[in-house]
């Protein structure tokens, strides 16, 4: 079964259940600056698992796109990728864990409508129970009435690490709760039944590889600690499409299934060097994910999102260079990627011209930044040696990889201190986490009042802007930290002060007049006609929300599409709103920093 039946059938199956099918959200999330990307199909979602209401109702599933770099050493074995889709079904305060696992068995075990898969393959475990919640014994009597044998569903409980498994939680804080994860043997001859231990050891040999999980979100977490329940009991499901692909196409990894075999084909073709299948793997991912990344909007700089995608690109210029590929190869697989995707996201093909140039671009920057590495790694060896401080320099000022010192000092039989680099190198990382801290953290962020104050303004201003400079500006893009908000616009010059000024007195009218913030939901095309600012229309559901504010006497200072969160009125933003810089961002997009003084 091919990945874009699986995902078809996902889709169809939760839809005939009365689930509204969403579009996936974009992989840089669009109001949270506590994460780079979304890494999560629940994630786009939270506010509404904290219990706001969804446009498209209590039921929802979808494919959400994702990235998660955390494992990036891990690419190149069977089942890790720094991109992957994740198929999904929420409750939101609607159904909890009878029809949530009921489902998940039927899609999983049944031919007409689902995978087919054999359950006696399938191994299940539920959650353990700890001092915030108790041992879900619910799960684990579903299961059973399901037909899956007591013998092969596993309650598991606080490891010996502190880690503890089927608990799920997006970060320190927001929704989190007990999950139940279903498991496929993936062996020739099947494992037959397994005793925990056994299953245990199974599952780190990747034998058994898990498919599915269904979260019970009823619980809440603040700066780590689970707090008490939620309002609403909601169901939150990932299944990664990746994987369900390598079981239903019976390989024993994803660069094997038709979501990379294509693309490691074309990478077979053009390699010129003996076959390395970890490189060519690594080369595979980097590039799929650095087109969907771009597709996004994403392009290659020194920070945030920029500077993973530039990560990646040159991580796969090195393992390209490794395989003997041709320079310029890695834009030629873009097309390979975009026809695995054409059913699934037909948009990624609008943006292939700007994809393919993004790649082309930052390989030859790369290459030039090697060149002149190269250059002054001969000097330095020429004027007696390599040391420890010589390496680490190549690599923070040249953006020389340690690596390739490594390499081409053996290649020279020169020798560097390793232990004088490290030091250097432990001693610069403390200094950027220390500068980063708080902005890179690992979840998802609370809310805090003041980045919602930013956001609500923020809303003001891009009205404010669209008023003085016209209606050709639309949001490019948006990040919000507790200190400023920074939000890239589309316009072709400069901005003059004066028109800043404007801007600012617009925003700080709308504050002084204390309007509501209301949300409205209706169809798109309504909201469309009605003049409604919105910069991602394709990416919304049918129905959508609006956030509106107004005043007392009908002035409307802003009306666009949005997730929130807001302020409730736009009198309780504290102080006074300041534009404090405006700078060209890219071709034809303007950037402003600005604060609440
Ligand atoms: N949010 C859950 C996960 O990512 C379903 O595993």
């Amino acid at each position: 079964m091919h990945a874009n039946e699986i995902r078809r059938r996902f889709l169809e199956f939760f839809r005939k259940r009365g689930h509204a099918i969403i579009p996936s959200a974009p992989l840089v999330p669009e109001n949270d600056p506590s994460v780079l990307f979304t890494t999560a199909g629940m994630q786009p979602l939270v506010p509404y698992l904290l219990g706001a209401p969804h446009p498209a109702g209590k039921r929802i599933a979808n494919s959400q796109k994702c990235v998660r770099t955390q494992d990036i050493d891990e690419v190149g074995d069977n089942t890790h990728d720094t991109f992957f889709e994740m198929l999904g079904n929420w409750s939101l305060g609607d159904y909890f864990k009878d029809d949530a696992i009921k489902w998940s068995y039927e899609f999983l075990t049944s031919r007409e409508e689902g995978l087919g898969l054999d359950p006696n393959r399938l191994y299940v475990t539920v959650f353990g129970g700890n001092d915030d919640a108790p041992r879900d014994e619910e799960s684990f009597a579903i299961w059973k009435s399901l037909g899956i044998p007591e013998h092969r569903i596993y309650f598991m409980t606080t490891e010996p690490s502190g880690k503890e498994p089927n608990w799920w939680s997006p970060g320190d804080n927001g929704p989190c709760g007990p999950d139940s994860e279903m498991f496929y043997d993936v062996t020739e001859d099947g494992l037959g039944d397994l005793t925990k231990e056994e299953y245990m050891a199974a599952d780190d040999r990747q034998e058994v590889v898990e498919i599915w999980n269904d979260v019970f979100m009823e619980y809440a977490k603040k700066d780590g600690k689970v707090t008490g329940k939620l309002t609403t009991k909601n169901v939150d499901t990932g299944a990664g499409l990746e994987r369900l692909a390598m079981v239903m196409q019976k390989t024993d990894n994803v660069f094997a299934t038709d979501l990379f075999a294509p693309l490691m084909t074309a990478i077979r073709t053009l390699a010129k060097n003996d076959w390395d299948e970890r490189a060519a793997r690594i080369v595979a991912d980097h590039v799929r994910t650095s087109v969907f990344l771009v597709g996004d909007g994403v392009s290659p700089s020194n920070t945030d999102q920029g500077y993973i995608l530039r990560r990646l690109l040159r991580r796969a210029v090195r393992y390209a260079d490794t395989l003997g590929m041709p320079g310029g190869s890695l834009a030629s697989l873009v097309p390979t990627v975009l026809d695995t995707y054409a059913e699934a996201y037909p948009d990624l093909a609008e943006a292939s011209e700007a994809i393919t140039g993004a790649i082309l671009a930052e390989e030859e920057k790369f290459r030039r930044t090697l060149a002149r590495g190269m250059k002054e790694f001969e000097k330095r060896i020429a004027s007696g040696g390599l040391t420890g401080t010589d390496a680490f320099e190549l690599f923070s000022t040249y953006g020389f990889p340690l690596e390739m010192t490594v390499e081409l000092a053996s290649e020279k039989g020169v020798t560097f201190d390793h232990a004088a680099f490290a030091e250097e190198f432990r001693r610069h990382q403390d200094l950027s986490r220390t500068a980063s801290a708080g902005k890179f953290k690992g979840g998802l962020a609370d809310h805090s009042e003041q980045v919602t104050m930013l956001h609500t303004a923020t809303h003001l201003m891009l009205a404010g802007l669209r008023k003085y400079l016209g209606d050709h500006v639309h949001q490019a893009g948006s990040n919000i930290t507790e200190e400023r908000t920074r939000f890239d616009f589309t316009h072709p010059e400069k901005v003059p002060r004066e028109t800043l000024d404007l801007v600012e007195a617009y925003v700080n009218e709308a504050i002084a007049h204390k309007c509501p913030m209301t949300i409205e939901r209706m169809p798109k095309d309504a909201a469309k006609d009605r003049g409604v600012e919105g910069s991602f229309w394709d990416k919304y559901p049918e129905t959508v929300d609006v956030y509106m504010a107004k005043a007392e006497d009908g002035t409307v200072y802003s009306q666009e599409l949005c997730g929130g969160p807001h302020v409730k009125n736009t009198g309780d933003i504290k102080g006074t709103f300041r534009i404090i810089k405006e700078e060209a961002s890219s071709a034809g997009v303007r950037r402003i920093k600005a604060v609440i003084e």
